[in-house]
């Protein structure tokens, strides 16, 4: 009998929904293809439902998310609701709730594909960025004193634990292991001024190195790491980083293999259920429009695929938008300038698949 995963379906706002019909029609056809059912449940989580019922993300669907196999999700964020509440409220709650601690963000040149950087090839841009993503500066932790007085302070609270840190580094250290490339992984941090957090992740990260002697370690000042990824991208493997920091870098990444239209992430909880998501927001002022890029969308659906144990079909998809580039026919990344409508992509990667 053909195994049914369970997936949770949140297409949430603006162009989330076009992207994520999309994303389905190509995990539905490499599905039929390699002979395992799914079997989807739609949320209709984000701008619309809160401005209708005041509802953002109720206690009782977190826990339904439990019993899932993995969660897809377009776009939260709503040009109708003040910036942060639903992307705290909705993505940040479900990435802490979830304990989906790692944040992973595959950075790869297709062929094809343009890099603002200059004689940079896809031989040259081929890495993967771990974001931690359930602490550092991400929990909240914090508060205002005197505030709207001349003295007000603000305080932000960077948390780090050791068992954060660490879970975080290991994983990293075995997808280095696992990842046919230098075996190389560097930590990225701020060890120059982050004289407690950078250095709790610099003794971690040596600590648990030394049980991977046969791969490269190596550290990079997060200012550093967003001049080497422009000017020498070559030279990184895995590289494994805080919450912010992995925030910032992975717009950078992102940038350089081609932008939001193909850059995606997974929210992985590697003990329990994890979601993936374009990278890119909702970009409300293309809804409707059909000239949104699906990749990123579809890139997510192969790495769900791929973390749920259906390898050989995370592969399958992953040759069809290869060959997709290839064609020539999709002209740009960005919306509005690939040549094809939103189906139009979705169509032709489902086509050579
Ligand atoms: C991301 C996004 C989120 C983040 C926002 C929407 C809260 O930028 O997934 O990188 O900061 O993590
Ligand atoms: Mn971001």
């Amino acid at each position: 009998m053909s195994k049914t995963y369970k997936i949770a379906i949140l297409p949430g706002d603006g162009t989330g929904p076009e992207v994520i019909r999309e994303g389905i029609k190509i995990i539905e056809t490499v599905a039929k293809k390699n002979d395992f059912k799914l079997d989807f449940t739609d949320y209709d989580l984000g701008g619309k439902r809160y401005l209708k019922t005041g509802e953002i993300l109720p206690d009782s669907v977190t826990e339904e998310f439990k019993k899932f196999d993995a969660m897809y999700l377009g776009a939260i964020g709503h040009p109708d609701v003040k910036p942060g509440i639903l992307e705290r409220g909705i993505l940040l709650k479900l990435r802490f709730e979830l304990d989906q601690y790692i944040n992973l963000r595959p950075v790869k040149l297709y062929p094809n594909v343009e890099t603002p950087l200059k004689d940079k090839k896809p031989e040259d841009i081929d890495m993967i960025i771990v974001r931690e993503n359930t602490e550092g500066l991400y929990t909240g932790a914090g508060g205002f004193l005197k505030k709207d007085t001349p003295q007000e302070v603000a305080i932000q609270e960077s948390i780090n634990t050791r068992f954060g840190v660490e879970r975080c580094i290991r994983y990293a250290f075995k997808l280095t292991q696992n990842r046919a490339k230098n075996n190389k992984l560097t930590l990225c941090g701020k060890t120059n001024v982050l004289t407690y957090a950078s250095d709790l992740w610099q003794r971690t990260f040596n600590a648990v190195a030394k049980e991977y002697l046969q791969l490269t370690s190596d550290y990079v000042n997060v200012d550093a790491a967003c001049m080497w990824f422009v000017k020498n991208p070559e030279w990184f493997d895995v590289v494994v980083t805080d919450n912010l920091f992995g925030d910032i870098i992975t717009d950078l990444a992102a940038i350089i293999q081609g932008g939001m239209g193909i850059a995606a992430g997974g929210n992985i909880n590697p003990e329990g259920v994890s979601m993936f998501e374009p990278m890119g927001g909702s970009a409300p002022k293309y809804t409707g429009l059909n000239i949104i890029n699906p990749i990123a969308t579809i890139n997510a659906g192969a790495m769900m695929l791929e973390t749920i144990g259906e390898s050989k079909a995370a592969k399958d998809i992953d040759n069809a938008v290869i060959k997709a580039l290839g064609s020539g026919k999709i002209k740009s990344m960005s919306a509005g300038k690939m040549g094809l409508s939103t189906t139009e992509v979705g169509d032709l990667i489902a086509s050579l698949i």
